[in-house]
């Protein structure tokens, strides 16, 4: 049997997913999101799973989609499988997530880690969609939610000139949410994931859903979305427990209800 290619690591309302093709720099391959699916499809229904974190290794978060893999495929081959589609199911999962990104993140790797909520990168990350140098494009939404990021200028820039990003520039733009060194960007990450699981589910599933609808509708809609979800959230025993315990002056302790 062949290697995962990816390991997962239970900590408490944690879900820490580490991508292991090392040979590689972690190229996303077809066994990568079929194996990320199979496990996050079921994890995302899991009331006590607060967070995931996904990370690579010290060299590459993920340098790309596999290459090899797509070096012979006929245009035929690709609609047919409506190739990278299966990241789309990915891409919707309601579960927080953060990627912890060292190294390389290019190509399919960038695109990976534009699907998670937010990014922590270490200082010698590099960050590029540099397909236009194979002869292709983005594929797997780097050419929508990169400008909805970074603005359309950088997009371009980025996806026409192939050229790479260097951490501060990525920070600077927006890219990344925050920098850290090296050796602590998988540790920034679960500290975050702890306190992002450690809050009312409802409450953080449903921020997410609010900060997302900003993508697709006009800025009256996405209020009245928001006004409307943030109502929703009195009819949790979250929301009495959160603004008790502040006037008690103690600690909440969330449920999940
Ligand atoms: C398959 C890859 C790979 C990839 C690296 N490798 N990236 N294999 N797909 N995306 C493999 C190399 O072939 C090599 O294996 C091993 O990983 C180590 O890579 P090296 O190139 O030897 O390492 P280094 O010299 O340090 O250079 C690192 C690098 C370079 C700058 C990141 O590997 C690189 O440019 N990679 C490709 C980046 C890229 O173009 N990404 C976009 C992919 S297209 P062997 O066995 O040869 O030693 C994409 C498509 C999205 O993501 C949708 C559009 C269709």
């Amino acid at each position: 049997m062949s290697e995962p290619s990816i390991i997962s690591e239970r900590r408490d309302r944690v879900l820490l997913i580490t991508l292991n093709r090392p040979g590689q720099l972690n190229a996303l391959s077809a066994d990568t999101i079929a194996e990320l699916n199979a496990l996050l499809v079921p994890a995302d229904k899991d009331p006590s799973l607060g967070c995931i974190v996904i990370t690579g290794s010290e060299k590459a978060f993920a340098a790309g989609a596999d290459i090899k893999e797509m070096q012979d495929k006929s245009y035929q081959a690709m609609a047919r499988q409506d190739y990278f589609a299966e990241w789309e199911t990915f891409a919707r999962l309601r579960t927080p997530r953060i990627a912890a990104v060292n190294g390389y993140a290019l190509g399919g790797g960038c695109e990976l880690m534009l699907m998670c909520d937010f990014a922590i990168a270490g200082r010698s990350a590099r960050f590029g969609l540099p397909e236009i140098k194979l002869g292709v494009m983005p594929g797997m939404g780097g050419t929508q939610r990169l400008p909805r990021l970074v603005g359309r200028a950088l997009a371009m820039d980025l996806i026409l000139t192939g050229r790479t990003m260097e951490a501060d520039e990525a920070l600077a733009a927006g890219l990344v949410a925050r920098l850290v060194e090296d050796d602590a960007v998988v540790e920034t990450a679960l500290q975050a994931a702890q306190t992002i699981a450690g809050y009312s589910k409802p409450a953080t599933l449903l921020a997410r859903d609010a900060v997302n609808r900003a993508d697709e509708v006009s800025l009256s809609e996405g209020t009245l979305f928001e006004r409307r979800v943030f109502h929703s959230l009195f009819a949790t025993s979250d929301q009495r427990e959160g603004m008790t315990a502040f006037v008690e002056k103690r600690p909440p302790v969330f449920t999940g209800n």
